[in-house]
């Protein structure tokens, strides 16, 4: 079992829809392949966990590579791994631009700044901190 992050920047607005429209696009190819994990989003930026097989990880990975829907892909982690961290979530999405605003001030002192929204991070552990984090509020998941 694999776990590959990655982070990317919009080209278009990232509303609740994008993420929406995203989950539900990739919700039974995911399925299909085994994989599973988290997407957060900022108004500009996602950043994406994915764990799985090591094939079919790769497989996805590139096909997500070829959207146009975002570009500046960057691999923040890939690496084997001992168990999945996200046992139940075929593909959770998180909005982390709709939050209240007190959230979203606590995450920007923790994680910094990008283009006026929270920073997502380019390291693993903060990545997965963060996916955590995001989780734990009582914001719910975007379905
Ligand atoms: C930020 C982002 C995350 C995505 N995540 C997944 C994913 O986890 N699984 C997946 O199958 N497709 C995902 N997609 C969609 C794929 O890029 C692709 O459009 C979709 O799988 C259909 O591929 P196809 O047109 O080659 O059949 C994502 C797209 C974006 C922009």
């Amino acid at each position: 079992m694999y776990r590959l992050i990655y982070k990317s920047r919009s080209s278009g607005p990232v509303s609740r829809e994008t993420v929406s429209r995203i989950i539900h696009s990739s919700m039974e190819m995911n399925r299909k392949h085994g994989v599973r994990g988290a997407l957060l989003a900022t108004a500009t930026h996602f950043l994406q966990v994915l764990e799985g097989e090591y094939e079919a990880l790769n497989e996805t990975f590139f096909r997500i590579l070829k959207d146009p829907g975002h570009h500046d892909i960057r691999i923040v982690h890939f690496a084997p791994a001992g168990r999945h961290l996200f046992q139940d979530w075929a593909m959770r999405g998180f909005g982390v631009f709709d939050l209240n605003r007190n959230l979203e001030e606590r995450l920007r002192e923790k994680y910094g700044e990008e283009d006026g929204g929270v920073r997502f991070p380019e390291e693993e552990w903060s990545a997965l901190s963060m996916v955590f984090d995001v989780s734990m509020m009582d914001e719910p998941a975007i379905s």
